[in-house]
């Protein structure tokens, strides 16, 4: 049930949009191959839908959730139930509300446990701990947004940022608001950890404790060690946490703070929770307590390294699909941009404009319509084009010092694909307005992180350095900052799929596209009909 609740943080009472009443919203807990029924009912006055964040929908897009682009929203009074099935994925993921900035508020972890009798292709852990990091604003996310849009600058930063919905100790007020870990010594735990913060990725550690990372958007990967994890809204990432095995005498600090690229303010505030060994000897903890030394808000060297560590397990028992050829090639370039002000209005973009934000340099335009109606309908006039551009519609040095006239387009465009294409898609940042790294999601899908690079991407030189045997495989993926990556995946899943940056600042700005992957021959390639209570726009 969606409801208004009272929360207070940071001294601060104000009635937020929940789950159940819940701050961060209620636990999914599920097995692989198991089917889900989510009957949401809206008790609040926005419009609503929700989320699964990496669950591949199989022929099941009814139930994906971004608002107008696979359903119209649910509106208050009324009811949808998502009805869906986790097939061939398990790990950690999450779910959140997918319209305006609602998510500040509403989301959850999903953990889907492997099949019955199957383990973990890692040690076993003791216990297991979903940890999802967010952000918390003082003023309603809503009216931020809005106001943002309306003078086309850019919004309110956070006042905090938050581990299972607390802030810590850092902040005014926040002492009794801190995330504890309790563990016992010489135990091993799994921390899910989980991106939802709305516009920042953050670098994670544990004072003196090295973490191994075992999986990354709920796909295995090969178990690397590292004292700090960087994760961008939208990923999760699994890792396994040793207690040392004699308890000592202090507790560690837990803490995450931004990484952040580009010249725009960002909430650089850290966020704190205390590593607590349960040690009956010690009864008095001696301050202060011992801090992980985080990166540099911009250690976009860290981030490469980081993201290129991830490699997935590629063996028999998790075997990588990889394609290995492919049938079309897309090359996307993403970055900010701006558009002309509208008259009688008074921007706060750069030079009397609005900020916008573009793939190939069309800023997406959210349709009155559901994407994916009009499509199985056949209603497609008036509600969408299918001419996103393949490549760039001009050329340019993309990392280097950018043409005058960059006004971006406006349109509400699909990128239209036979079912089964093969397709390599490579993702340019550009620095317009400024080089910034942008962590793109692709919804209904996994890909393939095949190759990444900082400059112009080269069609000649950089192809054939391809990973072609072990990369990683996940739903998000930073583009870097001043760089590109490139990625593949089969449409092998009919429907209509959003692909956004995950910051909901650039979401807002448009830098978001959609696929539109046609129904193959067989039955079984087929999107079914939509479900009778699927709400109507
Ligand atoms: Cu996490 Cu389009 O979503």
């Amino acid at each position: 049930m969606i409801k208004l609740q009272n929360v207070t943080r940071l001294c601060q009472t104000k009635s937020i949009v929940t789950v159940n009443g819940q701050f961060p919203g209620p636990r999914i807990i599920t097995r692989e191959g198991d089917r889900l029924l989510i009957k949401v009912v809206n008790h609040v006055p926005n419009n609503i839908t929700l989320h699964w964040h990496g669950v591949k929908q199989l022929r099941s897009g009814w139930a994906d959730g971004p608002a107008y682009i696979t359903q119209c929203p649910i509106q208050t009074g009324q009811s949808y139930t998502y009805n869906f099935t986790v097939t061939g994925q398990r790990g950690t993921l999450f779910w959140h509300a997918h319209i305006s900035w609602l998510r500040a508020t509403v989301y959850g972890p999903i953990v889907i446990l492997p099949k019955k009798g199957v383990p973990y292709p890692f040690p076993q852990p003791d216990k297991e701990v979903p940890i999802v990091f967010g952000e918390w604003w003082k003023a309603d996310t809503e009216t931020i947004i809005n106001q943002a849009t309306q003078t086309g600058g850019a919004p309110n930063i956070s006042d905090a940022y938050t581990i299972n919905g607390l802030p810590g100790p850092t902040y005014n007020c926040s002492a009794k608001d801190t995330f504890k870990l309790k563990v016992k010594p010489g135990k091993t735990y799994l921390l899910r950890l989980i991106n939802a913060a709305l516009n920042d990725e953050l670098f994670f550690g544990i004072a003196n404790h090295t973490l191994t990372v075992v999986e990354a958007d709920a796909v295995y990967v090969k178990p690397f060690k590292t004292h700090i994890v960087l994760i961008t809204p939208g990923q999760t990432t699994n890792v396994l946490l040793k207690a040392k095995s004699k308890a000592p005498t202090t507790n560690f600090i837990i803490a995450a703070r931004p990484y952040a690229t580009g010249p725009a303010a960002f909430d650089n505030t850290t966020t704190t929770g205390i590593l607590e060994y349960m040690n009956p000897s010690v009864s008095t903890i001696k301050l202060p307590l011992l801090k992980p030394s985080l990166p540099q808000f911009n250690d976009t060297a860290f981030a490469m390294k980081f993201s290129q560590k991830i490699r997935s397990l590629a063996n028999s028992k998790f075997p990588a699909n990889i394609p290995q050829t492919v049938d079309r090639h897309f090359f996307f370039t993403v970055g900010i941009g701006v558009l002309p002000c509208s008259r009688n209005q008074t921007c706060q973009g750069p030079n009397n404009t609005r900020l916008a934000a573009a793939i190939n340099n069309v800023s997406f335009v959210q349709p009155n319509t559901a994407l994916l109606q009009a499509h199985f309908f056949n209603q497609s006039q008036g509600v969408y084009t299918n001419d996103f551009p393949a490549n760039p519609t001009f050329k340019f040095n993309y990392t280097g010092t950018p043409p005058n006239n960059t006004n971006v387009k406006t349109g509400t465009k699909v990128a239209v694909m036979a079912f089964n294409t093969t397709v390599e898609l490579v993702m340019q940042d550009t620095s317009i307005v400024s080089a910034e790294s942008h962590p793109l999601h692709l919804h209904g899908f996994n890909f393939f992180v095949v190759g990444q690079g900082f400059g112009n991407f080269d069609p000649n030189n950089d192809p054939p350095k391809f990973n072609l045997v072990d990369p990683a495989e996940r739903n998000t993926i930073g583009v870097p900052s001043g760089g590109w990556v490139a990625i593949r995946f089969r449409a092998d899943n009919p429907g209509v799929w959003f692909m956004h940056c995950h910051l909901e600042v650039h979401t807002s700005w448009g830098l978001k596209m959609a696929w539109l992957v046609m129904d193959g021959k067989r039955r079984n390639q087929k999107l079914p009909p939509p479900p009778s209570d699927l709400p109507k726009c």
